[in-house]
């Protein structure tokens, strides 16, 4: 089995990426971390891969005078490393529809919350001022408008009477980290196909059941 080679572009801390760099050390899996980059010079992430042997860069964004020149310079980048398939992993720089194009399809994101709920920051705040009882993270492919594009999985996480933002975040960090290495092995091995900008789960012979169960899932409810 040939991997995707993957680029994974972080602004901070990078679990979400320390959870995808775990997930394809399996040899079974169907992507390899290539390279890293980050927007912030000081981003935690950049320290985790350069431990894991991982190729980082750090492009700093107030650098450049323009998103446009920012953005030649990450593409050129992840083209450098071969890149196949981009990642967003707590990336918090917007991307200019020129870029978003260039890899259409072959750019995921994650976001806390499910989508179509619950877009852009302060999220789990915004949650608990509704008083949603539950909540969730999806991956998806990544379009022009923020937090947009067809969803690949979503996990849902239930809402306690006494969370707060961050006892929230943390929940839902950790089905974050179950899903996206899930989700990226769905499209590294081919798996999923848009159709009418939706995202479909198919296996070799047509759409896949059990690949599908395997997508929605409430890690509450989970044995563990
Ligand atoms: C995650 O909650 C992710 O969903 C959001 O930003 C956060 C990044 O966290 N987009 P980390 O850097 O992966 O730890």
């Amino acid at each position: 089995m040939k991997k995707k080679r993957v680029g994974i572009l972080i602004s901070g801390r990078g679990s979400n990426m320390s959870s995808l760099i775990e997930a394809s050390k399996a040899s079974d899996y169907p992507a390899e971390i290539v390279v890293v980059i980050s927007n912030r010079p000081d981003a935690e992430g950049l320290r985790i891969a350069a431990r894991h042997g991982i190729k980082n860069i750090a492009l700093d964004h107030r650098a450049y005078k323009s998103r446009e020149d920012f953005e030649k310079d990450l593409h050129q980048a992840l083209i450098d490393t071969d890149v196949e398939l981009v990642c967003n992993a707590g990336f918090m720089r917007l991307l200019t529809a020129g870029f978003v194009e260039k890899w259409h399809n072959r750019q995921l994101n994650i976001h806390p919350s499910l989508l179509p709920s619950f877009k852009g920051l302060h999220t789990h705040q915004r949650v608990l001022d509704e008083g949603v009882k539950i909540t969730g993270c999806t991956v998806h492919l990544v379009r022009t408008d923020m937090d947009s594009g067809p969803i690949i999985a979503q996990a849902a996480v239930h809402v306690e009477p006494d969370d707060n933002a961050d006892s929230l975040a943390l929940r839902v960090l950790q089905a974050e980290h179950k899903l996206y290495p899930l989700a990226l092995a769905l499209v590294a091995s081919g798996k999923v196909v848009v159709k009418n900008e939706k995202a479909v789960i198919c296996s070799q012979n047509g759409p896949s059941r059990s690949d599908e169960q395997h997508i929605l899932y409430a890690p509450s409810l989970s044995p563990e």
